[in-house]
């Protein structure tokens, strides 16, 4: 139900009252699991976000919010990055199979490389910023910051359009910059580590069932994705 909703709300087709009904459905659910939470506690973030309620710190339309946000960033996001690296991976299955030690540094190359986040991310600037060439950003304007650029750029690492799992791409900006960056990224990279390992792990002899060009991107939702990816092993 919520896989739905999501992809509805992430679709780049939708018309704004399709949006608004996926967004008042989840919300809807939500809403109601917050009240169960609030009858029966436990030890997760639902039943934490209902206590600071019952302390004035949150209302209920900020749970709902949250829970939202993090429901749709949470899980959209990483589900489709696991198909993306294993996709772009699947050149270098030998090497990550003979050495598990490198799954750390891989998924780093491959959030670089091809991240989910195809779609840019936008700023006002609320003070002038100078760059290193010479040009001024002005306080009020609007900024396009493109992530997959700043990810391939040749003065950022050397090159940029070749996926290299042994090399240390810390520094890219998959997961954002600044305050705003993704809350998510580590618990997104761990299950990244673990989903590569495992999944080669369990298939060693995974591969793909056809030619990998006949791959289709997904590339109708603000979070990129695989439509499918058929293997064989
Ligand atoms: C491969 C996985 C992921 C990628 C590539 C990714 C990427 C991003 C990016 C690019 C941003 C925007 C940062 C900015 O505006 O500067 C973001 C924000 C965010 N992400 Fe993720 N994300 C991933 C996984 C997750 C997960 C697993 C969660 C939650 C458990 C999550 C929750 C969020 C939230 C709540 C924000 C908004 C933060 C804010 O505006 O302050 N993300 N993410």
């Amino acid at each position: 139900m919520f896989q739905k909703h999501s992809r509805t709300i992430l679709t780049l087709y939708n018309t704004p009252e399709e949006a608004t009904e996926a967004m008042n459905a989840l919300g809807e659910y939500l809403h109601r699991l917050a009240a169960q939470h609030r009858s029966a506690s436990g030890d997760d973030l639902l039943s934490a976000s209902v206590q600071r309620q019952e302390a004035a710190e949150m209302s209920d339309e900020d749970i709902v919010a949250m829970a939202r946000l993090l429901l749709i960033a949470g899980h959209e996001t990483t589900a489709n990055q696991i198909g993306l690296a294993v996709l772009a991976l699947f050149e270098h299955l030998a090497l990550l199979r003979e050495d598990p030690t490198l799954a750390a540094s891989a998924v780093e190359e491959l959030l670089r490389y091809q991240s989910i986040a195809r779609t840019s991310m936008s700023r006002v600037a609320i003070a002038d910023v100078p760059l290193p060439g010479g040009q001024t950003i002005r306080s009020g304007d609007g900024i396009v910051l493109a992530i997959k650029s700043a990810n391939h750029d040749p003065d950022f690492l050397p090159e940029p359009d070749d996926l290299d799992i042994r090399r240390t791409a810390r520094g890219h900006v998959a997961f954002g910059y600044g305050v705003h960056q993704c809350v998510g990224q580590a618990p997104a990279r761990l299950e990244l580590q673990i989903a590569l390992t495992e999944l080669l792990r369990a298939f060693p002899d995974l591969r793909p069932s056809r030619p990998l060009e006949e791959t289709r991107l997904r590339d109708s939702t603000a979070v990129l994705g695989l439509w499918e990816l058929p293997v064989t092993w």
